[in-house]
């Protein structure tokens, strides 16, 4: 019998005063398990192999690790090290990705608060080097000079063994340059993406992330960025610079409704339409190529 007195467990209202930002960016723009079977597919087809040893690089937290080193199956007892400045991410990442990992799997994740520049990660993971860096959600463009890039995608080479490969995103097309909002529902709350600020003069962007939910709170500018806003042609040429041997693009199919599939096959043409969202694979070929 049901009386006034019967305890109920509390309804969890979605709302801002006890939103954890960090769960609600993972469930609004991260994917890791698809960001690994693309790193997985593509590595795999220039090597003949699949990759072991993962760099994720502006880890935040460290999503992208823990995917990958519980993603080998048998047999293949996959390693990361996420680097990220920011202790804050990183502790969040240790209490619900690592703490989620089985203890093999968590012994294979290693992070570093560290500056992706810094000497400690150039000296740090597998004496031949890394098979693969990710530097994912466009975080490289933190670097917004072109030495300073620059430097960066060399060091990274550096880090890489033979047959490894660099993996960035980008994003662009004429959309990129306006000062807009977008948002999209999202299970319990609404991410709203905004671009704040465009200079055209030095092309840097300021943009921010928030969250609204349905009780009308909301978190206004939960995460913010200034990046400079690198063209492909940019980025391409700059890595070429940094002494990769090739430099390809992979470009979103579309869905026949103005919007990409989620699928990402290697393109020399790309119509950037209003805006897009690619990934950009550098690598020197395969590990048995010629010794330079
Ligand atoms: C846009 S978040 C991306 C997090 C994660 N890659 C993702 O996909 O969600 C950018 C991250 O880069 C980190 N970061 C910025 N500059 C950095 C640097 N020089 N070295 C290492 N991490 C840096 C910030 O602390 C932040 O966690």
């Amino acid at each position: 019998m049901q009386t006034t007195t019967t305890r109920r467990r509390p309804v969890q209202v979605p709302t801002a005063r006890t939103a954890d930002r960090y769960a609600l960016y993972m469930a609004a723009v991260q994917e890791p398990e698809a960001e690994v079977r693309f790193i997985d597919r593509v590595y795999r087809g220039l090597n003949g192999r699949r990759a072991v040893s993962l760099r994720e690089d502006f880890c935040g937290t460290f999503g992208i690790c823990c995917a990958w080193a519980t993603s080998g199956g048998a047999g293949l007892e996959r390693t990361a090290l996420g680097v990220d400045l920011d202790p804050e991410p990183i502790a969040w990442g240790v209490a619900h990705h690592l703490g989620a990992l089985d203890e093999p799997a968590r012994a294979r994740v290693g992070v570093l608060q560290a500056d992706v520049l810094s000497e400690r990660v150039r000296r740090a993971g597998p004496a031949g080097g890394f098979d693969a860096i990710a530097a994912f959600n466009f975080s490289y463009w933190v670097l917004m000079e072109r030495a300073l890039l620059l430097r960066y995608l060399r060091a990274c080479r550096g880090s890489l063994a033979r047959g490894g490969a660099l993996f960035l995103d980008a994003f662009g097309g004429p959309d990129a340059h306006r000062e807009l909002t977008e948002s999209r529902r999202c299970k319990g709350f609404t991410y709203v993406w905004n671009q704040e600020r465009y200079n055209a003069i030095d092309g840097v962007m300021r943009c921010s992330i928030g969250f609204r939910f349905r009780d009308g709170t909301e978190l206004p500018r939960a995460f913010r960025y200034t990046w400079r806003l690198w063209t492909l042609p940019e980025i391409a040429d700059m890595l070429r610079e940094a002494g990769f041997g090739s430099v390809d693009v992979y470009w979103e199919g579309d869905d026949g409704k103005g919007g990409g599939d989620g699928v990402f096959r290697k393109a020399r043409f790309g119509d950037a339409g209003n805006a897009f969202i690619c990934y950009i694979v550098a690598h020197d070929g395969p590990a048995d190529r010629p010794a330079d």
